[in-house]
C-alpha cells in the first residue's frame, strides 16, 4: 500500500500464510481469501466503465517546461485535474532506462534465498519482501517488493542493497541522482506555472529531502477480477516518479470517477503528485487515488521513486495561494510519512485529517 507500508514480510504478526505471492503464482495456487478485495473508501474494484476518453493522461515534454509557455500550462492543467502526466524529454538516456529495467529484473529472478539475503526485518520498513499486516481485516496486496532509502545518502542501509546483479548499486544511484534533478526542475516549473516564487515548493521540502525507491514484482494471479497488485491509494510523498514495465500495463488513476489505465510509452516516465504537494498547493494540484490491477498470464515489474520533505520540516499550503477566494484548506504538518502510517492503520484517510 502506498509506499506507506514499505516492503514488509506479509506473514508476521497474526496471519500466517506460508508461501510467498511468487511462490503461489507459480505453482498456479487459488489466491486465499486475504487478497480478495472488498469495497473500500476509495472505491471498488469494477473497472467496467473505463474512460474511453482519447488522452487520458497528458503527455508532457519536460525539456520544454522552462522555455515554452504552452508546455507549462499543459503541466498545469494535467497537475490540477488528475495529478498525473507522462514525461518525456526527461533527459534519461532510453539505454539508461532500459539497464534500470534489467537490473530490476534481474535481482527478483533471483533464486529466493539469494533475494532474502535483504530481507526486511520484523517492524522495519526498508527491504524485501510484502506488505505489514496491520489488522486481520487488511486485505492484502498480489506482490513483491524491495524498499530502499536512497537519499539522504548518508542514511542509505547498503546492506540491503543488492549486490547481485553487480551492477545494481550503482544503476540505482545513477538512476536516484537524475530523477532527483528532474524532481527538483519539475517543483520549480509547477510554482513558475502558478506564478509564484521559483522555490516555494522546494524550499519546503528542506535542505535533506527524502528520496525512497519501491521495485515491485507482480506475478500473474488466477483471479484478476479479485485481487489487486496495489489496493487503491495516494501516495505519501510529494512526488513520485513511475518506471512502467515496458510491455505490460497495470496502473490505473480515477479520473472523473472512473478507473482509467495509463498506457505504457516504453521510456516515458510516470509522474503522479502525492499529498504532500497536494498541501502545499492549497488543493489547486491533486495526489490521485490509483491502483494496480493483476493479469492472469503476465508478470509485471514497475520502479518507484518517491520524494518527501525532510521529516522534521514543516509542510503547508504556500502563504501565496491562500487568498480569500482559495482560503487555506490544510493545516502546516511535520513528519507526514509517519502521520499517513497513523491514519492508514486506523483506517482513516490522512488527507482528509490534515483539513482545516
Ligand atoms: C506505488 C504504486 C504503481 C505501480 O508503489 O505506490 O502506486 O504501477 N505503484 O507499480
Ligand atoms: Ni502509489
Amino acid at each position: 500500500m502506498a509506499n506507506m507500508a514499505g516492503s514488509m514480510s506479509v506473514f508476521s504478526e497474526g496471519v500466517t500464510l506460508p508461501k510467498s505471492v511468487q511462490e503461489m503464482s507459480m505453482n498456479g495456487d487459488e489466491p486465499p481469501p486475504e487478497f480478495y478485495v472488498k469495497d473500500s473508501s476509495f472505491g471498488c474494484l469494477d473497472s467496467s466503465d473505463l474512460s474511453a476518453s482519447v488522452n487520458p493522461v497528458p503527455v508532457i515534454d519536460v525539456s520544454q517546461l522552462l522555455s515554452s509557455n504552452d508546455e507549462l500550462e499543459k503541466l498545469k492543467l494535467a497537475l490540477n485535474s488528475s495529478g498525473c502526466f507522462q514525461a518525456i524529454g526527461h533527459g534519461i538516456s532510453s539505454s539508461f532506462i532500459d539497464k534500470v529495467r534489467e537490473v530490476a529484473k534481474t535481482f527478483f529472478g533471483l533464486p529466493q534465498e539469494e533475494k532474502h539475503k535483504y530481507s526486511r526485518a520484523v517492524n522495519e520498513v526498508e527491504g524485501y519482501g510484502h506488505d505489514l499486516v496491520v489488522s486481520e481485516k487488511q486485505v492484502l496486496d498480489w506482490n513483491t517488493r524491495l524498499f530502499l532509502r536512497v537519499f539522504p545518502q548518508h542514511q542509505r542501509k547498503l546492506n540491503l542493497w543488492p549486490q547481485n546483479p553487480d551492477d545494481f548499486r550503482e544503476v540505482l544511484h545513477e538512476y536516484s541522482t537524475k530523477l532527483k534533478q528532474m524532481m527538483d526542475l519539475l517543483f520549480k516549473a509547477m510554482a513558475k506555472s502558478l506564478n509564484i516564487e521559483e522555490n516555494s515548493f522546494s524550499d519546503q521540502f528542506g535542505d535533506n529531502p527524502v528520496m525512497q525507491v519501491r521495485f515491485n514484482f507482480y506475478p500473474p494471479c488466477s483471479k484478476p477480477d479479485k485481487v489487486l497488485g496495489v489496493k487503491p491509494h495516494s501516495d505519501r510523498s510529494g512526488m513520485t516518479v513511475l518506471l512502467q514495465d515496458e510491455e505490460v500495463e497495470g496502473l490505473q488513476i480515477i479520473k472523473d470517477g472512473k478507473w482509467i489505465t495509463v498506457p505504457v510509452i516504453p521510456h516515458a516516465l510516470v509522474v503522479n503528485l502525492g499529498d504532500q504537494m497536494q498541501i502545499m498547493s492549497n488543493g489547486i494540484f491533486k495526489s490521485p487515488v490509483h491502483r494496480v490491477v493483476t493479469n492472469t498470464d503476465k508478470l509485471r515489474i514497475s520502479v518507484a521513486m518517491f520524494n518527501e520533505a525532510e521529516p522534521d520540516k514543516e509542510i503547508g499550503p504556500v502563504e501565496s495561494l491562500i487568498d480569500e477566494n482559495r482560503p487555506r484548506l490544510y493545516r502546516n504538518v511535520k513528519n507526514y510519512a509517519s502521520f499517513n502510517y497513523e491514519c492508514f492503520q486506523k483506517g482513516k484517510v490522512a488527507l482528509e485529517e490534515v483539513k482545516v
